[in-house]
This record gives C-alpha cells, structure tokens and sequence, in this order.
C-alpha cells in the first residue's frame, strides 16, 4: 500500500491565522511525503526512513517520537497485531520526502498524512478526510504547541484552503491559475519559537498586536476575492503588505528580505516571507515566463533551493 501527500505553502495570513484571522494556503504537488507499507516476513512493526536515517523496530522508538507518535495514537498496538496473519509475521513502513524539513511546507503534517492513508488502508479501515485531518492534527499538537492546524487541512484536502481556526474547511476556486516562485533561505526555524515570541509581544501590547492582524486577517480576504475572481495580478501589492506586516511581528529575517528584495528587483509583482519565518522560505508572485529568471535570482541572492509552482 502506497499513499503520497503534498506539501503546502501559506499565501496570505500566517500567524495572524493562530489569533482566529484567515489565511489562505495551496498545496505544493512538486514535492511530497510517501509512505509504503507491506507485509514483513519478521515479527514486529519496521520503520525505515533512510533520509533521517532512521531503521528501527516501532517499541525500540521514544514512544514521542514523531513516526512513533502517529503510528501509537492512531493505530494502537493490538490494532495492529490482529493483522489476521500467521505468527512472527509483521510490517514494513517505508518514508521518503523529498520535502525540506523545518522550512515552512509542511514536511511532517505531509509524513503524518501519508502514513495515517496508508496505515487505515493496510489494515483495512476506511478514513474519511475530515477524520484523518483531525487524527493528524493531534499529532501536530504534540509537536507544534498550538498549531492553527493550517498545514494538516490543506494537506489533507491536496486543495486550495481557506482557513480559519475552529471553523469547518473551506476550500476555493482558483478563477485563473497563476504562479508563484518558492524560495528556501536553507536555514532551519522552529515555528513554535517564532509563534512563542509573536506571543510574547501579543502579551506585552495586546492592542498594537491585534491591529496589526487585523490587517492581515483583511488581507487574506481580499486575496481570496482576487483568486476567485481571477486577478491573481492584484497578489503582488497584497504580498508586500503581508510581508511588511510580518516583519512588523518580528518573524521575517535579513535572509529572507534579502530574497523578497532579489524577486523584486527581477520582475515579481510581490514577494513575502511564507510560515513561520526567521528562516524557511519565501514566495513570489510571478508571470510564468519570469518564473525562471527569478528562480535564478534567488539562487545568487543565497537561496539554497527554488521551485516553481503553477496554483490551479
Ligand atoms: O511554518 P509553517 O509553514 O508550519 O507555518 C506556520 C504557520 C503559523 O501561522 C506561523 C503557525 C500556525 O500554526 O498556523
């Protein structure tokens, strides 16, 4: 049984999306996490994931460890060993992902996603999206802090998303497709410090910081409008908005202006740090012909990796 989630990018509206405001995500196909499972001639539950270079029997893991940690609460130990199969028989977990990790698209909730498909088919049970969306996000929980629970929507829906906290899914319509360029500064950032210090000026000056997500919360808004109606054009002015704003929130960083500016500079109609910021990657609005001229330019501005993305 083979299963493969996206990655996912934000648009408009992260961190304003933790405080209740909208954000908007996609889902990234160029990259994805796959998870293989098949029957094992030798006794026990094996997990091989060669890029973490991970081979290992699941009760020799931590039990939060965060392969363990989906494997343990979402399919619980004498789930899987009434398997129906002879004695000494178990399972074989293969992960790969060819997704950045700790860059803002999304790498685990991808991993967690695939696994929970491929798990509930092996052994039979049918999960519905909303199920495997809510199972996942417990597990971003044990790893995010207070995850919005952004990334395991639009990653489990592989659809454009508009997302407001507690609220049932909404997905959109993308009235024309446009591009955008992804940009990696290759620096790893925990989300859960940059949320944690969004939090701490929250807690200083509420009033200045509820403003501040006001605006993005109207931003998203109006981008959706924009994709709907087809004037993905208009993302551009909305991107640097975004951006000013998040730098405002402390999240962006020299690497990442550095990267906003370099799009800029080559032709992209708009540019903003995407996630979690410090670190991570960027994204620009482009017209498809520039895609690759920009990609370039994020390459001599210090970007260890690009990819191209066409929203449909
Ligand atoms: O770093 P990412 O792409 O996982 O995005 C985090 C987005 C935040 O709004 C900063 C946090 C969240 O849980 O929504």
């Amino acid at each position: 049984m083979k299963t493969s989630a996206p990655a996912k990018v934000i648009l408009f509206g992260e961190h304003a999306v933790v405080y209740g405001r909208p954000a908007l995500a996609v889902p990234v196909t160029q990259v994805h996490g796959d998870v293989e499972v098949t029957d094992s001639p030798r006794a026990g539950i094996w997990i091989n994931a060669p890029d973490i270079n991970l081979h290992a029997e699941l009760t020799s893991l931590p039990t939060d460890h965060p392969i363990a940690a989906v494997i343990n609460r979402l399919f619980p130990h004498p789930n899987l060993s009434l398997l129906g199969r002879g004695q000494g028989e178990g399972l074989e977990i293969n992960i790969s992902s060819s997704i950045p990790v700790a860059s803002g698209l999304g790498s685990g909730a991808a991993v967690s996603v695939a696994l929970t498909r491929a798990l509930a088919s092996y052994l039979g049970q049918s999960l519905t999206d909303q199920e495997i969306n809510e199972l996942v996000f417990e597990v971003e929980k044990l790893h995010h802090g207070t995850p919005s629970g952004i990334d395991n929507t639009v990653i489990t829906y592989a659809k454009p998303v508009f997302f407001i906290k507690g609220r049932p899914i909404e997905t959109f319509r993308v009235g024309k497709p446009f591009t955008i360029v992804i940009g990696d500064t290759g620096i790893p950032a925990l989300t859960k410090e940059s949320v944690g210090d969004v939090r701490k000026l929250w807690t200083e000056d509420k009033g200045k910081l509820e403003k501040i997500f006001d605006e993005i919360g109207q931003i998203s808004s109006t981008a959706r409008r924009c994709i709907e109606n087809g004037e993905a054009e208009s993302l551009g002015e909305l991107m640097d908005q975004n951006h000013a704003l998040l730098q405002k929130l402390t999240v962006s960083s020299l690497e990442l202006d550095e990267l906003v500016r370099a799009a800029r500079n080559t032709g992209a109609s708009g540019a903003k740090m995407s996630g979690g910021g410090r670190g991570g990657n960027m994204i620009a609005l482009v017209e498809k012909e520039k895609a690759e001229t920009v990609a370039n330019a994020l390459v001599s501005a210090g970007a260890k990796g690009t990819i191209i993305t066409e929203i449909t």
